[in-house]
């Protein structure tokens, strides 16, 4: 991204739950830090999500995706409602755009901000500061399959694995060359090569033949239930891990975890040629959503993804030391250990960048 860029065209789907709640601080966050740092914005919303599914059938309109094209970036809140069970909606309008704009990294740091938030004992921030790449546009999630012989005693349920060489290559390249680009010395790859023989067979020949070409990155394997057992043991040895989007999926919300809780947790789909996409790793959280009592940190943490994705670099190291004060001095939300509610630290967030 060019250093000269002065504005930014954003789409905004606040989508379900406790979504419309977040990116509601998220945006106010964005105003703030846009008009102090001098960023033009044009923020367009779209009302996808459950609500406009249940009236109208539609989930995500033909010429969406043209539309969501022709902006620098978009921000999602979360997807998923009670009412639609089988969450049709959401496969279209989250999976529908991840595999549509051809999102293939799915990029989720997991960075402690606050010593005072790891549930591990004694740990400190220098102690888990590492980033993960899932593979955001294959594996389990392409859909392929099908049932046979569906509600009788022979049923039979498939659900197709897909790697393909392009995909593997891509994400495990975007991986090396993050590392090489910020300076980071290891980066482990994760899969079930041991039982997934035909897939992950693919990712282990292709990982061999990448990491070779990155001799300054320290290269390692780790089977994906000896990976969840390291990143509780000693999460401080990784830097980059690279997995599956199936494995990439569970390991993130482990990670949130780690960092203080799905609340917390920011994430970009991105596609590096085209427009990319963020959202905090959680959900729709639909028991907590109106309440003002969902935390807008990962939300927050998006917009400093996007923001510094777009080239924005300052407005983005604002967001985060902001962030960081409102920890440091308590002003969060209940699941962090506070008593402010969600629009209490929206406001708290958005006055301090703007300072
Ligand atoms: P969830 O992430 O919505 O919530 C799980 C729990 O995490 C909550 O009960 C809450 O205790 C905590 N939590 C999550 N976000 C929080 C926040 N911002 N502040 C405070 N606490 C928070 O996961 P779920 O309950 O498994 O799923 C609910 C719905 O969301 C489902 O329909 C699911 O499919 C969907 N979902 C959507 C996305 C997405 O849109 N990207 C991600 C995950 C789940
Ligand atoms: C996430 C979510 C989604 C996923 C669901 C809601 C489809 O859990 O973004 O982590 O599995 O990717
Ligand atoms: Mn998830």
């Amino acid at each position: 991204m060019s250093e000269k860029k002065t504005g930014a065209r954003i789409a905004l789907i606040p989508g379900d739950g406790i979504g419309i709640d977040v990116l509601r601080e998220a945006e106010k966050v964005l105003r703030s830090v846009g008009a102090a740092g001098g960023i033009a914005l044009e923020l367009k919303s779209f009302d996808y999500g459950a609500e406009r599914f249940l009236k109208t059938g539609v989930s995500l309109p033909e010429g969406a995706l043209e539309e969501f094209r022709t902006f620098d970036a978009i921000l999602l809140g979360a997807l998923g409602d009670p009412r639609i069970p089988d969450m049709r909606h959401a496969a279209d309008i989250l999976l529908g755009t991840r595999f549509g704009l051809d999102l293939y990294v799915n990029h989720r740091p997991v960075k402690l901000l606050a010593e005072n938030l790891c549930p591990l004992k004694g740990r400190k921030e220098k102690d888990l500061n590492l980033v993960i790449f899932r593979e955001n546009t294959e594996g389990l999630y392409v859909g392929m399959g099908g049932i046979f012989k569906r509600g009788t005693p022979d049923e039979i349920a498939i659900q197709e694995d897909v790697n393909t060489r392009k995909g593997v290559e891509r994400i495990l390249r975007y991986g090396f060359e993050f590392a090489r680009k910020k300076g980071k010395t290891k980066l482990t790859m994760a899969d079930k090569s041991n039982v997934l023989t035909y897939g992950h067979d693919l990712w282990q020949r292709v990982f061999t033949e990448i990491s070779s070409e990155y001799p300054e990155v320290e290269s390692r394997h780790l089977y994906i239930d000896a990976l969840t057992m390291q990143m509780i043991k000693n999460p401080g040895q990784f830097e980059v891990i690279v997995t599956c989007n199936m494995f990439g999926d569970i390991i993130t919300d482990l990670g949130a975890q780690l960092q203080g809780g799905l609340g917390i947790a920011a994430s970009g789909n991105i596609n590096p040629e085209g427009t990319s996409m963020f959202e905090p790793v959680h959900g729709s959280a639909p028991k907590y959503a109106g309440k003002g009592i969902a935390n807008p940190l990962g939300a927050i943490l998006s917009v400093q993804m996007l923001l510094d994705h777009l080239g924005f670099a300052d407005a983005a190291a604002r967001i985060e030391q902001v962030v960081i004060k409102s920890l440091k001095e308590g002003k969060t939300t209940r699941d962090l250990g506070g008593n402010y509610s969600t629009s209490q630290v929206g406001d708290f967030i958005s006055r301090n960048v703007g300072a």
